[in-house]
């Protein structure tokens, strides 16, 4: 390939990356799509992008829309946690997840090191999970808020609401086979409804056509060790949707 073609290409595919297109598919054979942009009038080019432009490894899809989503949370001020925290916990774990786990938000542990469920409830968690068949780098892990709330005080209605869209874009990208909703506040949310958990737990529910259970917050059981049983009953549930959405 000519330079010309080189520094042509490499402007296009910037070009395509400034304005937010994270994945460029093209429909014809790349040699013709190279050839036709070393045809193109020549233009000026002002700067020598082809020594700027560094091709992202070719990671799926999701793994990176998900970085781009992440990147930005990381940025967001949408609400009065970005003045409080110190670090924003988007979420973490496969992105091709068949299990989203959905908690509340982030406590002080999380805060500090920006990935979710790592405290104490985080490790009670990763042993249910693991013992459903679950092993934490196996699931997609997140909670509603991204951001610790002072004091881990309950999230507040436009918090939740302003945080919503990376939930959604989370769930949206990943779409797994089922999502374990842990306590009051990622459920009604996930939902939409105000029910107790105590309730929404004893019913088949969705999110968006993917089946949701919903369950105790691991930080509850901490509380009330003899709500363990019910929650491993949910978990079984839990296997056996993705283990029936396997075989289809
Ligand atoms: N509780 C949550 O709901 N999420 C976390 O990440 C940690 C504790």
């Amino acid at each position: 390939m000519s330079d010309r073609a080189r520094n042509l290409l490499a402007r296009y595919l910037q070009q395509r990356r400034e304005i937010g297109e994270i994945e460029i598919v093209f429909s014809q054979d790349v040699h013709e799509v190279l050839s036709a942009i070393a045809a193109a009038p020549a233009a000026p080019i002002a700067t020598p992008v082809a020594a700027t432009v560094h091709p992202e490894p070719s990671a799926p899809a999701a793994t990176r829309s998900l970085q781009v989503l992440g990147e930005t949370a990381g940025k967001c001020t949408a609400c009065r946690l970005a003045e409080t925290r110190s670090t924003v916990v988007f979420g973490e774990g496969d992105p091709a997840a068949r299990v989203v786990v959905v908690g509340e938000a982030p406590g002080a542990e999380e805060d500090r090191t920006g990935r979710p469920f790592v405290g104490r409830a985080g490790k009670l968690l990763d042993q249910l999970l693991a013992s459903s068949g679950f092993p934490r780098e196996t699931v997609y892990i997140c909670n509603v808020l991204k951001c610790r709330p002072p004091g881990n005080r309950n999230p507040q209605p436009d918090e939740v609401e302003s945080c919503n869209p990376f939930l959604k874009g989370q769930l949206q990208t990943i779409g797994p086979s089922a999502i374990l909703a842990c306590g009051t506040f990622p459920a009604q949310t996930l939902l939409g409804t105000s029910q107790p958990i105590g309730r929404l737990r004893r019913s088949s529910q969705s999110y968006e056509g993917i089946p949701l259970i919903a369950t105790y917050h691991p930080a509850a059981l901490l509380r009330n060790p003899s709500w363990i049983r019910p929650v491993w009953a949910d978990l079984q549930r839990l296997r056996q949707i993705v283990d029936e959405a396997d075989v289809e």
